[in-house]
C-alpha cells in the first residue's frame, strides 16, 4: 500500500460553500442562477463516462465558456473508461469529480455511483487509473459507506491513491435520503480538502459543518427550496420578493433561450422553491403546473410577484448578455 499522499497538494475548493451536483437539476441554466445568489462553486450533473468516451451528446451538460468554477462531474463503473473519459473533458472544467456516492438503483445496478463503496477494491482503482489519467485536480463524491459508517477508510483510499480532496454526502448509500445526516464528522486528521453535504437547509445548518472543520460546504436539496440560501449563508438577512421574482424570471428566460421550450416543463420543478411560503402560493403554483407556453408563464410569474414584464425584458436581456451568459 502507498502511503497516504499528503505532498504538495495544492488543490483548495475555490469557496466556501458550493451547489452540490443534483442530475436533472444542476444544468447551466440552475447554476447561473445560484452563482448570482452567492455559490463559490459548482458541479455538473453528473455525466456517464460512457457517453463521453463514446462521444454521445454529453457537450451541452459540460461546463459553458463562460462559467470558471464548475467541475466535472464523472459516473461509471470501469476504471480505464472513466479514467479516459475524464482526460478527454479535463480541459472544459477546473476540476474532475468522481460519483461514488449516487444511490439510484438504475446507477448502482451497473456498478457505478455508490456501488464502488460496496467494492472499495474497485473504488481504489478508480482514483488510481484516473489520477495518472489527468492533470486537473481530481477529487471524489462519496457517502459515509455503503451501508455502515466506514468513511475514515474511504477517505484513506482516495487520498492514497493521489485524490486531490474529497466531498462527502454524510449518509450511507443504503440509507438515501433518509434519517439524518451525520454532522459530528471528526476530519481533523485529514489533511486533504474535505466538503461536506447532507440537510444544508440554513445559514445555522451551513455553520455547524464549517465549525466541524468542512473546508467547504455543498447545498443540494436546500437550494432547489430555496435558491437564495446562498445570499443568506453569506450573511444577507432578508431577501425582497421582487428579487425572487426577477431570479425566477430570469430563470425561465435562460432555459428558454438554452433549451427551448420544452423548457416550459422542466420549470415545474423549481415553482415550488420560488414561492415557499408566500401568500397565495399554493393557487400560483396550481395554475403554474397548467401552463402550456412559455410567453404565458413569464407573464403569471411576473403578475405573481408585481413585475412588469416589458420592464423586465429590457433587464434579462442586459443581465444576459452582459457576460455573454448565453454564449457556449
Ligand atoms: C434530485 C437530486 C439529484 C442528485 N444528483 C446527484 C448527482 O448527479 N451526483 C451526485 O454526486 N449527487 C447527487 N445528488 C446528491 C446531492 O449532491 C447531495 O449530496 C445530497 O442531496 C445531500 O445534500 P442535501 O441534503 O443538501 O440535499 C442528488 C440529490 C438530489 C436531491
Amino acid at each position: 500500500m502507498s502511503s497516504v499522499h499528503t505532498a504538495m497538494n495544492s488543490f483548495g475548493f475555490p469557496g466556501i460553500v458550493g451547489l452540490a451536483p443534483m442530475a436533472g437539476i444542476t444544468d447551466f441554466c440552475f447554476r447561473k442562477i445560484c452563482f448570482d445568489w452567492g455559490a463559490d462553486f459548482a458541479y455538473t450533473e453528473m455525466i456517464s463516462a460512457e457517453s463521453i468516451v463514446r462521444n454521445i451528446a454529453v457537450e451541452h451538460l459540460l461546463p459553458s465558456k463562460v462559467e470558471s468554477n464548475v467541475a466535472i462531474q464523472i459516473f461509471g463503473s470501469d476504471p480505464c473508461k472513466i479514467a479516459d473519459a475524464a482526460a478527454l473533458v479535463e480541459s472544459k472544467g477546473p476540476w474532475i469529480n468522481i460519483n461514488a456516492a449516487c444511490p439510484v438503483r438504475k446507477v448502482v445496478s451497473k456498478g457505478a455511483g455508490g456501488a464502488l463503496l460496496r467494492d472499495l477494491k474497485k473504488l481504489r482503482q478508480v482514483v488510481r487509473c484516473t489520477k495518472s489519467a489527468v492533470k486537473k485536480p481530481l477529487t471524489v463524491k462519496v457517502r459515509l459507506g455503503w451501508d455502515r459508517d466506514e468513511v475514515d477508510r474511504i477517505i484513506q483510499i482516495c487520498l492514497e491513491e493521489g485524490a486531490d480532496g474529497l466531498e462527502i454526502h454524510t449518509r450511507t448509500v443504503k440509507q438515501l435520503y433518509g434519517g439524518r445526516a451525520k454532522r459530528n464528522l471528526d476530519l481533523s486528521k485529514w489533511k486533504a480538502p474535505i466538503a461536506l453535504s447532507g440537510d444544508v437547509f440554513t445559514a445555522q445548518d451551513f455553520h455547524t459543518y464549517v465549525m466541524r472543520g468542512a473546508s467547504a460546504v455543498l447545498v443540494a436539496r436546500g437550494a432547489l427550496r430555496k435558491p437564495w440560501i446562498f445570499r443568506e449563508i453569506k450573511g444577507f438577512q432578508s431577501t425582497e420578493l421582487s428579487q425572487i421574482g426577477r431570479a425566477f424570471l430570469i430563470h425561465i428566460f435562460l432555459k428558454r433561450a438554452v433549451k427551448g421550450d420544452r423548457s416550459l416543463y422542466e420549470m415545474r420543478q423549481f415553482v415550488r422553491g420560488y414561492t415557499n411560503g408566500m401568500r397565495n402560493a399554493r393557487e400560483f403554483r396550481e395554475r403554474f403546473m397548467k401552463i402550456k407556453d412559455c410567453d404565458s408563464m413569464i407573464e403569471a410569474v411576473a403578475e405573481f410577484y408585481g413585475l412588469s414584464v416589458n420592464q423586465f425584458n429590457h433587464m434579462v436581456k442586459a443581465e444576459l448578455f452582459k457576460d455573454r451568459a448565453l454564449e457556449k
